[in-house]
């Protein structure tokens, strides 16, 4: 290969790389560069679960991940000895014949692939403990051989990978860290107050629902259905004797409740993630009315932001459906006629639209969540 093409290979997948949080794809893309650079038949990067024991890459979108035990192979043998292989003798290697007969030839076996040649070099977090391995099989040559140059080039990739990975797996262990936080910190709102997980998972789900209808982008609904369980998380400060009232609640003991909203926002509002952020302006706006007489700051029509509105028909949906300290479930049929009637009042007219348009999936979620079935 001449050497600028092989730069703009590395530059180009760079490049992409850099820009990408997105594990799955960094992994993807990875082992795409390395495999153009040594112009392999396949390439895989491999990754070190120590929880399970085993090791684990990512396939193709469909399949998944496939995973093998810690052991297995070639790459096996590489990750516990921290050392490459190099070979282009699948078949008839004495020296490596054991590993090879539990790896590679045993699934080729499998699959009815030959391998010939195997390339496998461990790779190394920034504090050089080893994460994973890039595994490179068969040349698309005439021989099929690698050269000692391939090794080198590949080297080269999984230097690099090892650094980008660390960084890569960890904001995907934040942001997986995060949901956690999120439902468990709506989980306790709503278990204070005697509501359910199931109600936090089913506003969860109706927003997202509702959100995709109206032409969200994936993103921005999945950033709602992760923001839209905090919505009542301002409840942790309301005293008992109120939040667990079984009568109806005093004007004053109402206005104290009502501070929920504008709690839960100041509890929110100072991170500066996309998802807490979004979790914050829910808790501030969704008791909001589109005519103006909501509260904390009675906000009208879209002054409410597009997260607020549908938070809004989600949890009312849902309160009304529910039996509740203070009051019993509403007949289906009566939320709905009730949806209706506050259509361009309590609610967006276009965001009732949708909900009623989205209904058959709103009552799946309802019925795949139900309290019922629980208890
Ligand atoms: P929640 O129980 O989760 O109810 C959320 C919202 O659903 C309510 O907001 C209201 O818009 C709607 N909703 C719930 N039940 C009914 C109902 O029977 N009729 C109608 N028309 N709408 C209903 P809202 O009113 O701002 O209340 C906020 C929270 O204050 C409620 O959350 C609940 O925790 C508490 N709350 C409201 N009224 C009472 C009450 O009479 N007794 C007690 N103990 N708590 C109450
Ligand atoms: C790990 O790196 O701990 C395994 C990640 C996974 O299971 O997807
Ligand atoms: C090996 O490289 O020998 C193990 C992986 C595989 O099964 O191909
Ligand atoms: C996952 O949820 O994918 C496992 C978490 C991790 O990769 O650390
Ligand atoms: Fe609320
Ligand atoms: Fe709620």
């Amino acid at each position: 290969m001449k050497p600028e093409h092989l730069l703009k290979i590395i530059f180009e997948y760079t490049t992409r790389i850099t820009n990408e949080r997105n594990l799955d794809t960094v992994l993807t893309l990875m082992a795409d560069m390395g495999r153009d650079m040594i112009d392999a038949d396949r390439c895989t990067v491999w990754l070190i679960d120590r929880v399970h024991e085993e090791l684990w890459t990512r396939v193709a979108h469909e399949v998944g991940e496939l995973r093998i035990p810690l052991d297995a192979g070639l790459v096996g043998h590489s990750i516990s000895t921290g050392e490459s292989v190099f070979i282009n003798d699948a078949y008839t290697n004495e020296q490596y014949k054991e590993v090879l007969s539990t790896g590679a030839l045993r699934t080729d076996l499998l699959t009815g692939y030959t391998t010939k040649a195997l390339i496998v070099i461990p790779f190394r977090s920034n504090d050089g403990k080893i994460m994973g391995c890039f595994q490179a099989v068969n040349k698309n040559s005439n021989d099929g051989a690698f050269t000692k140059q391939d090794l080198e080039y590949l080297t080269l990739a999984a230097s690099y990978s090892g650094k980008c990975l660390e960084s890569a797996l960890l904001s995907h262990e934040i942001e997986e860290t995060q949901k956690e936080i999120i439902f468990t910190m709506g989980e306790i709102g709503e278990s204070r107050s005697k509501e359910t997980g199931n109600h936090v998972k089913r506003v969860a789900e109706y927003s997202s629902v509702i959100a995709r209808g109206l032409g969200l982008s994936f993103h921005d609904s999945e950033i709602l259905r992760m923001a839209s369980p905090m919505h009542d998380i301002g409840k942790v400060a309301i005293p008992d004797d109120i939040l667990n009232n079984p009568g109806k609640l005093t004007e004053e003991e109402y206005e104290i409740m009502k501070t929920h909203a504008e709690i839960g926002y100041n509890l929110l509002r100072k991170s500066s993630r996309p998802i807490l952020q979004a979790a914050a302006i829910v808790a501030y706006q969704h008791h909001e009315k589109w005519d103006g007489t909501g509260y904390p700051r009675g906000l009208q029509g879209e002054q409410i932001h597009i997260y607020g509105r549908i938070t809004a028909i989600a949890d009312v949906f849902d309160a009304l459906g529910s039996h509740r300290i203070y009051k019993e479930a509403w007949p289906l049929e009566d939320i709905l006629k009730y949806i209706e009637s506050e259509r361009g009042k309590h609610f967006d007219p276009r965001v009732v639209d949708v909900f009623m348009d989205q209904l058959p999936a709103i009552l799946q979620i309802r019925s795949s969540y139900s309290d019922v079935n629980l208890r």
